[in-house]
């Protein structure tokens, strides 16, 4: 392919049909892609074309849900988009595993969102932070004018932080807007405001601002849920020791804290998608948060009450919406957020954060006794056969068998359900 060139300018302004002609064009696709590239499922056309740009088609994947969530004394069924097996039972297994002893403490989320002026080659330090706090009423006024409905439902700039930073471009000082934004993610709000701040505060400190933009950090904006989870559900006093060194090894260990905090966002990452939310600045803000130490620490804590019941906790950082972006023109994300029936933006956050903590309790339960290959492969193989598009009487036989003979690949999968069925004269 040495003549193929991917430079292709006003791709964007075609129609979406005639994007996907071209494309067919492009890559010679045959009629099945092209059909796959048509399937736009339960979006119209100009609905998934205002989304992004130069959209060919939609990617889908399954909304699974969760059950037996209990969330200081209310009861949830969570939605989960992920594509890997195991995680939406792991989930549903451990919140019934919590509701022996209460289920679920997550407490108040704040809606407080963070933006960053950056203001550079200030000539007095000092003067400047004075004029700041000398003027911060009208600072504030300036960024609430831009949001009057944020305003009148008791949002908008609330205060402000100053900060000194140490660059090797010289001494910066970082404006930081605190902005309640309410039942909004308010990236989006609070890029408004800061853009609107800059040129006054410029003027008044002599400098030059060049970044305007929110901080995906929102550690004003932290979840915290909390419960016990009964020793004896989880498999007894050993699996409990298993868990507690699994967690040491996480604090100990940043290599083993990425995988820790990597199956928390398992959960997390899955309700933020199926709500329709930023799931890279959920993912951002998370792992920052669990470096903030100076040292990349596990998300979540354990311990061991007076019976030796598992005590854990979580605490997240979660800007999360349930208005604005596609959480309400999304159909699926609307949908998501109606089974999940939650009020605020910041009970979003308290169940995601007892979602996370359930999957990491799931995780290092399943790594702490049986090992997670089990369940995972035996889902995992189940779902390999079925892309094979057999009966389901032969789909269990080869799970079976690949699991047995410990290959679980595409390739045995087709091996196994040849032999089956010549086995069966099919
Ligand atoms: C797999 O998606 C997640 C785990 O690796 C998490 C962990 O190791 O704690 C099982």
């Amino acid at each position: 392919m040495t003549d193929f060139s991917s430079e292709f300018s006003g791709f964007y302004k075609l129609p979406l049909e005639e994007r996907q002609h071209q494309l067919v064009k492009l890559l010679d696709l045959n009629q099945e892609e092209f059909e796959l590239l048509r399937t736009l499922g339960y979006f119209l056309p100009s609905q998934i074309d205002r989304l992004i740009e130069n959209v060919v088609g939609s990617y889908q994947l399954p909304m699974g849900l969760a059950f037996n969530f209990k969330i200081n004394s209310k009861d949830y069924i969570v939605p989960m988009v992920i594509e890997e097996s195991s995680v939406v039972a792991a989930a549903s297994k451990i919140a019934k595993i919590a509701r022996e002893h209460g289920g679920f403490v997550s407490d108040e989320v704040k809606s407080i969102m963070i933006s960053q002026i950056q203001l550079t080659k200030v000539k007095d330090i000092d003067k400047a932070k004075e004029s700041i706090a000398k003027n911060k009423e009208k600072i504030l006024s300036i960024a609430n004018e831009q949001d009057p409905i944020l305003n009148q439902l008791g949002g908008g700039a609330k205060d402000l932080e100053i900060r000194e930073i140490e660059t090797r471009k010289g001494k910066m000082l970082i404006l930081q807007l605190l902005v309640d934004v309410k039942d909004a993610m308010g990236a989006n709000i609070v890029n408004t405001m800061a853009e609107a701040v800059s040129p006054y505060i410029e003027d008044i400190c002599n400098a030059k601002i060049y970044l305007r933009i929110v901080s995906n950090l929102a550690t004003h904006r932290v979840a915290k849920s909390r419960a016990v989870f009964d020793k004896n559900l989880l498999g007894g006093e050993e699996v409990v020791e298993g868990i507690l060194n699994a967690y040491e090894f996480a604090v100990a260990d940043p290599y083993r804290a990425t995988t820790h905090n990597k199956g928390i966002m398992n959960g997390i990452i899955a309700l933020t998608l199926a709500t329709g939310n930023d799931t890279r600045a959920i993912e951002a803000g998370a792992h920052a948060y669990a470096s903030i130490s100076g040292c990349y620490k596990p998300l979540t804590k354990f311990d061991v009450d007076s019976e030796g019941n598992l005590v854990g906790e979580i605490e997240i950082p979660l800007a999360f919406g349930i208005i604005g972006g596609i959480t309400r023109s999304h159909p699926m994300a609307r949908l998501a957020l109606k089974i999940l029936n939650v009020g605020s933006a910041g009970e979003l956050a308290q169940v995601a954060a007892a979602l996370g903590l359930a999957q990491n309790v799931g995780a290092l339960r399943a790594l702490a006794s049986e090992g997670i290959q089990k369940g995972h492969m035996a889902l995992h193989s189940r779902k390999i056969v079925k892309l094979a598009s057999v009966s389901d009487e032969i789909i269990e036989e080869a799970a079976e068998r690949m699991i047995t003979d410990k290959k679980i690949q595409v390739g045995s999968a087709k091996e196994i359900i040849e032999l089956i069925s010549k086995s069966k004269n099919l």
